[in-house]
């Protein structure tokens, strides 16, 4: 703008346009770091509330992932839970039974290392991190067997730890929930 050319009055009119926009600018960009601050400040305080912890070191002694509590349960609400527990180098339980057209909610944890937890053929994908529950609802419409394996290394035998999840029918499964609190297809 000191070009000599341009007369005085229209060289101060653009130095003062300059400035508005210098001024609206750094408004924006004041505006941004407020916003960003506020967020990252806002979830620090409010922590998702889907976290969840557990101790590792006594999941077989107390708690829900006690050994009688493992397997797929009926809730009073319809829904099945299933609580499944990954260790150095398998799952348990090792084959997981669930019932067609039924929402699902799958809670596991890691009794040692971070391993995975896939389900073949759905967008279920986990990572079981030792000392957090990790969540997911599913549901499936179609009866049939799929894998399970671990997609984390996770030791020497990753290679071998795989899981099963068997779906099957709703009337059947309900059948078999009226007869054991806890359900699983280990033995089947
Ligand atoms: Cu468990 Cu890889």
């Amino acid at each position: 703008m000191s070009d000599g050319d341009v007369p005085d009055q229209d060289d101060h009119r653009s130095e003062r346009l300059e400035h508005r926009w210098a001024a609206v600018s750094t408004s924006i960009i004041a505006l941004l770091i407020v916003v960003a601050l506020f967020a990252g400040v806002h979830q620090a305080v409010l922590p998702q509330s889907r976290v969840e912890t557990v101790d590792p070191r006594t999941l077989h002694l107390r708690g829900e992932f006690i050994e009688s509590n493992l397997g797929s349960a009926r809730q009073p609400d319809g829904s099945v839970l299933v609580r499944a527990i990954g260790q150095q180098y398998s799952f348990t339980p090792q084959c997981i039974l669930v019932p067609t057209d039924t929402p699902i909610t799958f809670r596991v944890t890691s009794a040692d290392v971070v391993h995975g937890f896939l389900i073949t053929g759905t967008s279920i994908n986990l990572m079981l991190v030792p000392g957090y529950i990790s969540n997911i609802s599913a549901r499936f419409s179609t009866p049939g067997e799929r894998l399970m394996p671990c997609h984390e290394f996770c030791g020497f035998g990753h290679e071998g730890m795989w899981g099963r999840i068997k779906v099957i029918d709703k009337a059947e499964f309900e059948r078999l929930a009226a007869e054991t609190r806890r359900l699983s297809c280990v033995a089947q």
